[in-house]
């Protein structure tokens, strides 16, 4: 991708900053668009929030995003809309955080109104607890939550009735000031360009420098790529065009791209059918600014010893398919070679994740150690999943995160759950625990001591177990 093109609030641009070089220097040092705020640049403030714009199957969509771990070249014919091209006038998101106080010294409200208008545009019915996760990933040191919270509440009642597809709550909320005219604008410049043939041409696979998907680990190891860096952006590569499209294979196997964000993952209906209950744990991964944006190949191979989707995915026995020369699988659990080794050769990539489906869906719980309840990374996480089979554990699997050089399998405990009867006793659960300690090997840092996480797997089985079986005597079993 030499050149691209955007459409920037009300207009189109041509920008000259380099397409790997993170959109908020795009916005900030060439556009001069300071209302756009730098904080952490590590996706931790959610204060560089923007609003991205682009058609996907359903038709035009508008999420929030972090503009410092975006590359901008992901921009390219999408619709960038920042804080200065809400309006004209006070947007009503605007508006809600002027007459509620919630802006004091203002250095993070065009985050936080960048994200709550994200909100907006989701397809769902607004509700307090859904405002509250949009901005789970922002932060704010001066004026208070309660201001923000309250503004939340107006925005709640006032938009109670919008439509329910995206294309009619598009339409609507430009009606109603919430998002700008220029939405109208983008659509004609996009069909005037895709009329032309000039979208963005793909990149071709064998460009130096490999992958960037997400960029929520990318460009926070390198915030400030090198000039002349040129990576493949994932969702152009030809392999993973549309493929965070989910579906069905057979009866067999549920096979999801690897370009699927983890938002697109835990909000999949068909995921949701076979892992009953697994959006549940969506909200333990970072923040929806970054579940926006991250993507399920990223999280694997990143090939953290603790990354969340990762841990799940093992549990769930996910199957790789990877394209190099040819197509080639393998089991998630034999990807991870040593620490950060994968199994990955030069010009290979991660096409789709493959979970094996049963008869009955699966039974599955998460669970994780952090400082913070949001936007933390593991010091630990432990995910199980099996069937139920004639009222036994069947085809159990456990996996672990933050105990090893790689995210593992704990093989005894499985083994020492495989075919108990289900609900278990608090022997069979405490006797997995145990089996799970004496199992791993984890070392301490700045998460924890060594001990520490040894004494927190077997708590996480635990608290695994209580998560599944809620109901009944375990929970005074465990803690007496
Ligand atoms: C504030 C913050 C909070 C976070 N919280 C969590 C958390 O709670 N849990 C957690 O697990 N992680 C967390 N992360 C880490 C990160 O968001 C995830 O690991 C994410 O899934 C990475 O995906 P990505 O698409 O952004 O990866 P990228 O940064 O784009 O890529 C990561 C690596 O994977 C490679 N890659 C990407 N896609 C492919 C592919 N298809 N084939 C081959 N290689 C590929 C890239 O080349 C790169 O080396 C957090 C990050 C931030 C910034
Ligand atoms: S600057 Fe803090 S999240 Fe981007
Ligand atoms: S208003 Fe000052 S940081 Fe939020």
């Amino acid at each position: 991708m030499k050149g691209y093109s955007l459409f920037l609030n009300a207009a189109a641009l041509s920008p000259s900053t380099p397409y790997a070089s993170p959109a908020l220097d795009l916005i900030r040092k060439e556009c001069g668009l300071m209302g756009t705020k730098e904080g952490c640049r590590e996706g931790d403030c959610g204060a560089c929030a923007v609003l991205v714009g682009g058609f996907e199957a359903e038709g035009l969509r508008y999420r929030a995003l972090p503009s410092c771990l975006l590359a901008s070249g992901y921009l390219a014919d999408r619709h960038l809309i920042t804080i200065e091209g809400l309006g004209p006038g006070l947007s009503p998101v605007q508006k809600a955080f002027l007459e509620e106080n919630a802006s004091q010294c203002g250095f993070c409200s065009p985050g936080f109104i960048m994200a709550l208008t994200g909100w907006i545009c989701e397809p769902e019915k607004l509700n307090l607890p859904g405002a509250m996760a949009a901005v789970d990933g922002n932060l704010c040191r001066c004026t208070g939550y309660g201001a923000i919270r309250r503004a939340s509440e107006r925005l709640v009642a006032e938009f109670s009735d919008l439509p329910l597809t995206a294309t009619e709550r598009l339409k609507a909320l430009a009606n109603q000031g919430v998002l700008p005219q220029s939405v109208f604008a983008y659509g004609a410049w996009i069909q005037e360009r895709k009329a032309a043939k000039v979208v963005a041409r793909v990149q071709t696979r064998d460009v130096a420098g490999g992958i960037v998907a997400g960029g929520t680990d990318f460009y926070v190891r390198t915030p400030e790529p090198a000039l002349g860096f040129s990576p493949v952006l994932a969702k152009s590569l030809p392999e993973l065009e549309g493929m965070n499209i989910l579906e069905i294979q057979g009866r067999k196997a549920l096979r999801i791209g690897a370009a699927a964000t983890v938002r697109e993952f835990f909000s999949s209906p068909l995921v949701r059918e076979w892992v009953p209950g697994i959006e549940k744990f969506e909200s333990s991964f970072a923040s929806t600014l970054i579940r926006n944006l991250a993507t399920l190949g990223g999280n694997i191979a990143n090939a953290s010893p603790v990354g969340d989707l990762t841990s799940m995915l093992l549990a769930l026995d996910a199957e790789l398919e990877i394209k190099g020369r040819g197509i080639r699988r393998i089991p998630l659990k034999a990807f991870f070679l040593g620490y950060k080794k994968i199994d990955l050769l030069p010009g290979e990539i991660i096409v789709s994740i493959c979970i094996p489906l049963a008869e009955s869906p699966l039974r599955f719980s998460f669970a994780k150690i952090t400082k913070r309840e949001n936007l933390d990374i593991a010091a630990v996480n432990i995910a199980i999943a099996f069937h139920e089979d004639k009222g036994r554990f069947h085809g159990v699997q456990i996996s672990a995160g933050g105990v090893a050089p790689t995210p593992l399998l704990l093989a005894k405990a499985m083994e020492e759950l495989e075919g108990r009867p289900i609900p278990p006793d608090g022997d069979t659960v405490n006797r997995v625990a145990e089996a799970a300690m004496v199992e791993v090997s984890p070392i301490g840092d700045v998460r924890g001591s060594a001990e520490y996480r040894r004494k927190m797997t077997g708590r996480l089985v635990q608290a695994n177990f209580l998560n599944l079986f809620p109901n009944g005597s375990l929970a005074k079993e465990l803690y007496p």
